[in-house]
């Protein structure tokens, strides 16, 4: 798999792909990552990016031109193009395995005052990581990515993220290691017991109980 990502804070990565899981993951050649600055695309003499918006009350939008090049240089047949915006839809694990199946990925991150809505065109699907309004859309993609490049054969073992929150809707059951007895608070009793049968049914109960207690919502969807 191929991520592209344009905006105009290149240096807010990194931090992000020099780091763990991410990291090895570049290193075995399991995805490639590219990040690009929008500058480099401005035909304006002094690389501007932003303007003032139309018809005034807002401070800087994002250009069309440098945005709109950047993807004509970048997209190939096989890219899916994603916009990071709070008003797009929200990103769900279930979007994730998706997204891990794509061969090319195309992350256009926004700007906290806005983009020129012509931007829009360029999308195949616009997503929001919460309601929430992030200074920009760098965090937003980081996220995404994290999220999908984790789930790429090879990256973890299958066996860790079928166990994920949020598989089956339901959220993951309690882990815990040495010591047995920490400060008086002690593993329970069935983990040590190496019945795998009565294992996998505390977990599935764990689960359940976990998942009702702190998000019902989930449970209405299985
Ligand atoms: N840009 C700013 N806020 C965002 C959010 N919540 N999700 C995606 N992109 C964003």
């Amino acid at each position: 798999m191929k991520i592209d990502i344009l905006t105009i804070f290149p240096k807010m990565f990194d931090g992000f792909l020099s780091e763990s899981i991410i990291k090895r993951a570049l290193e075995k050649n399991l995805v490639e990552i590219n990040v690009h600055d929008i500058r480099k695309y401005s035909t304006d003499k002094h690389k501007r990016v932003d303007d003032y918006g139309f018809g005034g009350g807002q401070g800087m939008v994002l250009m069309p031109q440098p945005i709109f090049d950047a993807v004509d240089d970048i997209k190939t047949m096989d890219s899916k193009v994603i916009l990071m915006t709070p008003q797009g839809k929200p990103y769900k694990q279930s979007k994730a395995y998706d997204l891990s199946k794509e061969k090319h990925l195309i992350l256009i991150c926004g700007h906290y005052e806005g983009f020129d809505e012509r931007i829009r065109t360029l999308a195949d699907m616009e997503i929001s990581i919460g309601d929430y309004v992030l200074t920009g859309g760098e965090l937003a993609s980081m996220v995404i990515t994290d999220s999908v490049v984790r789930l790429i054969d090879g990256v973890i073992t299958t066996d860790s993220h079928i166990k994920d929150s949020f598989n089956d809707n339901l959220l993951d059951y309690p882990v815990y290691t040495k010591p047995v007895n920490f400060r008086g608070m002690e593993v329970p009793e069935v983990l040590l017991s190496g019945h795998h049968k009565n294992i996998d049914e505390f977990r599935k109960n764990e689960s359940l109980k976990r998942t009702k207690e702190r998000r019902p919502d989930l449970l209405e969807k299985r």
